[in-house]
């Protein structure tokens, strides 16, 4: 998703104009957008950053993970979930999800061991995690939450913004999110220390800029400083969010209820956490099987929720390989603070999983639709349910023009 116009060009050559694109100075694009996005979640801190798995590393840092600890992420979300834990130098284990395609509260229960130190929900497809839940397994078990909101920018769950709800949430602004700055990202908390050691994550040298903190050691980082062209195309961004929301959500709605009556047929919409707070980029439906899922992407544009190549966990290279380092002696997998944790990824793990996600379909709202356009969209639902379950053949549909699924967004 990504809505950009003439305010923002005037916001970034407002910048250009300034010849100050550094953040560190007066009125600063990237400090005013960290308070403002703060503001709105509802935390006490943003720190901005490069990108979502830099935020999400150094979110990881800030809670204090590392060489020693395993971290339980979900079968489905996209690699950087993982490959962020292996940053630290922890160890990603992966847990199943359920049918609302997010991580699920028993398999988090049924995975925690002696060395789990953390777990990271993931807002997938805007759609929100069961935090009621997994907060409440985190504080029996004394595990720290890092909420993966890259792609939950203006959702809530129950009312709480997401990212607002764990001990931190990261965030990644880049080209797909509902809010953009081309790249970009960042960690919310309201742990100021969480989000001074995120800070020295970030940018290193900060405190030479900021001021040193007598309690965070400044410590070495790899660095991903945002810019001001970043900070002030997000301001901007930032404005536009919630009127964009707004709309998919109406969409939503419409879709859902135009589409109920193919509820008997098989074609059911996804459970959801918190159905009235999702950032409904996405309708999601669940069939009964694999095949009827692909009868019904061949019909109108949608998408399989396991076929999107890198938000599967059988798409990891690096964690399937235990390519977990750019160098051996640094590799998360064969450290020796990490003898003893649960690094295998048994063959044939997190089937269910895997079943799930493969007779999902997703279909996609947009903010800009026409009331014609939606219309369309569930005539088309309704068309492609007849062939994926009542066998009707494709050349008996009459489907209606509709946008195309956009390839560069869901390809592996
Ligand atoms: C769920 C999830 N986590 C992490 C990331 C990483 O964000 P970035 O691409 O900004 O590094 C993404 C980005 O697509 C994502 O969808």
């Amino acid at each position: 998703m990504y809505l950009a116009g003439e305010e923002e060009i005037q916001a970034i050559a407002r910048v250009i104009r300034s010849g100050k694109l550094f953040r560190y100075r007066d009125d600063s694009e990237c400090e005013r957008f960290e308070k403002r996005y703060a503001r709105y979640l509802g935390v006490g801190e943003f720190a901005l950053g490069a990108s979502g798995t830099y935020g999400l590393a150094a979110g990881l840092v800030g809670l204090g993970i590392g060489p020693g600890d395993e971290v339980l992420v979900p079968a489905h979300t996209y690699m950087a979930t993982a490959t962020a834990v292996l940053a630290v130098g922890a160890i990603p284990v992966i847990v199943d999800i359920d049918e609302t395609v997010t991580i699920s509260p028993d398999a988090i229960r049924d995975a925690i061991g002696p060395h789990t130190r953390a777990v990271i929900p993931v807002h997938m497809w805007g759609a929100a995690c069961n935090m009621d839940a997994i907060m409440d397994i985190a504080e029996s078990k004394g595990l720290l939450v890092l909420e993966d909101v890259c792609q939950g920018i203006g959702g809530s769950y129950e009312g709480r913004k997401l990212g607002s709800i764990g001990h931190a949430g990261a965030f990644s602004f880049n080209f797909f999110k509902n809010i953009s700055g081309g790249e970009g990202g960042g960690i919310a908390t309201s742990d100021p220390k969480v989000a001074e050691r995120a800070r020295c994550y970030i940018d290193p040298c900060h405190f030479y800029w900021q001021g040193r903190n007598d309690e965070t050691k400044p410590f070495a980082g790899v660095g991903a400083r945002a810019s001001e062209l970043l900070g002030a195309m997000l301001n901007v961004q930032l404005d536009r969010l919630e009127g964009m929301i707004k709309a998919m959500r109406a969409e939503k709605k419409k879709i859902l209820a135009g589409t109920k009556h193919l509820d008997n047929l098989g074609l059911r919409a996804s459970p959801m956490n918190s159905p009235d707070h999702d950032c409904a980029t996405q309708v999601m439906f669940t069939l009964p099987n694999e095949d009827a899922a692909q009868a019904f992407i061949k019909t109108m544009p949608a998408v399989i929720a396991g076929k999107t190549g890198r938000h599967t966990f059988t798409q990891w290279d690096q964690v399937l390989m235990h390519e977990g380092a750019h160098h051996k002696a640094l590799n998360p997998y064969t450290l020796p603070d990490n003898k003893g944790l649960r690094t295998e990824y048994r063959d044939g793990m997190c089937q269910g999983s895997l079943d799930i996600l493969n007779r999902t379909v997703m279909v996609a709202t947009h903010p800009s639709h026409s009331a014609e356009e939606t219309e369309a969209i569930i005539h088309n639902i309704d068309q492609a349910a007849r062939v994926a379950l009542e066998s009707v053949a494709l050349d008996a549909v009459v489907l209606k023009s509709q946008q195309a699924v956009d390839p560069q967004k869901f390809d592996a």
